[in-house]
C-alpha cells in the first residue's frame, strides 16, 4: 500500500466518509434499527453483514472507519459511554485469578470498576504511582499480572508515565497494555503507534465535542484482542446508539481545529495562571516547569484544553466568592465540549500511592476545561475571580 501523505487534519475530514455514497449526502444517515430485514431467508444466519442493529449500521461503521484512521487502528469496538469502553477493555483481557496494574491517577470510575466489579470477578488490582520508575514497576509484576491500565495525562493531577521504559517491561512479561487516550483524543498522541495494545477513548469528550452525547471506543491492532473485545461487547449486549455515533462521526470532522484552538488558549491561560500570586501550582504537561514535560515533548505533538491548578486559599468564604464570579465558565462535570468549565475537585481526588495528594496539603485543586471562547474574555473572568481571594 502506498504511504498516506495526507496531513492528520485532512484525514479527519475525509476518512470514513463514503464519497458519493448515501445518495451524495456529505454525512451518513442516522440509521436507527434493531431489526434489519433480509429478502433471502438463507442469509439470516452467518451472512457477512450483521442483521441486528446492536452490532451497528452504516452510521456506526462511518464512525469506526474515521476512528481507525485517527488512531491508526485496525479494529474499533464501540461502546455506549467512555466508561463502558474502559471497562470493556479491562474485562475483555482479564480472567478470574489474574492481576491488574492500574495507574493511581486514573479517572475515578475506572478505578471503581477495578476495585468493585473486577474484584467480584476474582481479579486483584494494584495501583501504581503514575511516575513510577521501571524498577519499581517491575517489582509489582507477579506471574498473575495480565494487564496494565494507563491514562495520560492523569485525571485531575495530569502526570505522564515513562511509557518508553514501562511498555517494554509489559511486553517482556506478556502484559496487555491499555491506555485511556481521551485527553489527547488521538490527535496529539497515538498509543497504538507507541506500542500500547488497546487505546481507549471517551468519545463523549473531544470527539463528540458539543456536550450532547455519549460514546466510547476501544481500539487495537491485535486480532486476538479485537476478538475478545467483540465477544465481551456481545456478551454484555453493548454497542453505541446510531444517534450518538452520528454525533461522534460528525465531531471527527472538526476535531482537529477545535482541539488545536482549545489547546492553544488553554496553554496560554495555564502560563498566565502560573504567574498569579494566588496560584500555588499549575498542572499542565506542556509547561516547561511540569515534571513530565520531557516525556510530553517526546510523545505528544500538542496539548488539549484540560488542566488543573492549585490555589493557596482554602478559605471557604473566599472560595465561594471566587466561584460565584464565573459567568462564561460553567460549573459541571465532563469536558471536551466547545464551552469552558470550572470545577473544584478536592472531593473527587482519590490517591493511594502519593503522600502529597493523600495528605490534602496541596491547597484547593481546580480543574478547567477551556472552550472556544476568546482567550481575553476567559482570562479577564479568571482575573476577576482570583481578586476575590484577597
Ligand atoms: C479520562 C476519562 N475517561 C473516561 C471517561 C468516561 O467517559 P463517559 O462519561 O463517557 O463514560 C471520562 C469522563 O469524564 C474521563 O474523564
Amino acid at each position: 500500500m502506498s504511504e498516506d501523505k495526507r496531513k492528520p487534519s485532512t484525514r479527519l475530514i475525509h476518512d470514513g466518509r463514503q464519497h458519493g455514497g448515501f445518495d451524495g449526502a456529505v454525512n451518513p444517515p442516522i440509521r436507527r434499527a434493531s431489526t434489519i430485514l433480509t429478502d433471502d431467508v438463507s442469509k439470516l444466519y452467518g451472512g457477512a453483514k450483521s442483521l441486528y442493529g446492536r452490532m451497528g449500521t452504516d452510521t456506526q461503521e462511518t464512525l469506526s472507519d474515521g476512528l481507525k484512521s485517527l488512531e491508526n487502528a485496525e479494529h474499533v469496538q464501540l461502546a455506549p459511554t467512555g466508561l463502558s469502553g474502559c471497562a470493556l477493555a479491562m474485562a475483555s483481557v482479564l480472567n478470574s485469578g489474574d492481576h491488574l496494574l492500574i495507574t493511581d491517577s486514573t479517572y475515578g470510575p475506572s478505578r471503581r470498576f477495578a476495585e468493585r466489579y473486577l474484584a467480584r470477578m476474582g481479579v486483584t488490582t494494584t495501583f501504581f504511582d503514575p511516575r513510577i520508575t521501571a524498577d519499581a514497576f517491575a517489582a509489582l509484576i507477579t506471574p498473575e499480572t495480565k494487564a496494565a491500565f494507563f491514562e495520560m495525562p492523569g485525571s485531575l493531577t495530569f502526570e505522564l508515565h515513562d511509557l518508553n521504559a514501562l511498555l517494554p517491561l509489559c511486553k517482556q512479561h506478556n502484559i496487555i497494555t491499555i491506555l485511556d487516550n481521551t485527553w489527547a483524543a488521538g490527535v496529539f498522541f497515538k498509543p497504538l503507534d507507541a506500542g500500547v495494545n488497546i487505546s481507549v477513548q471517551a468519545l463523549t469528550k473531544y470527539v463528540i465535542g458539543h456536550s450532547d452525547g455519549f460514546g466510547g471506543a476501544a481500539m487495537t491492532n491485535d486480532q486476538r484482542i479485537a476478538l475478545k473485545l467483540d465477544q465481551t461487547a456481545n456478551d454484555w449486549g453493548v454497542g453505541m446508539s446510531p444517534d450518538d455515533a452520528y454525533l461522534a462521526q460528525r465531531g471527527l470532522r472538526t476535531l482537529h481545529s477545535r482541539i488545536t484552538q482549545q489547546g492553544r488558549t488553554a496553554l496560554n491561560i495555564a502560563e498566565w495562571l502560573a504567574e498569579q500570586s494566588e496560584v500555588k501550582e499549575v498542572y499542565h504537561p506542556a509547561l516547561s516547569t511540569h515534571p513530565d514535560n520531557a516525556i510530553f515533548n517526546d510523545l505528544f505533538s500538542g496539548a488539549s484544553g484540560l488542566f488543573s491548578f492549585a490555589l493557596y486559599s482554602e478559605d471557604a468564604a473566599k472560595l465561594d466568592r471566587f466561584f460565584k464570579t464565573f459567568q462564561l465558565f460553567g460549573f459541571g462535570f465532563s469536558w471536551g465540549g466547545f464551552e469552558s468549565l470550572i470545577l473544584p475537585c478536592n472531593p473527587q481526588l482519590k490517591r493511594s500511592t502519593s503522600d502529597r495528594w493523600k495528605s490534602g496539603s496541596y491547597g484547593t485543586l481546580v480543574r478547567v476545561q477551556i472552550g472556544l471562547e476568546d482567550e481575553a474574555d476567559l482570562t479577564e473572568e479568571l482575573q476577576q475571580a482570583l481578586s476575590e481571594l484577597h
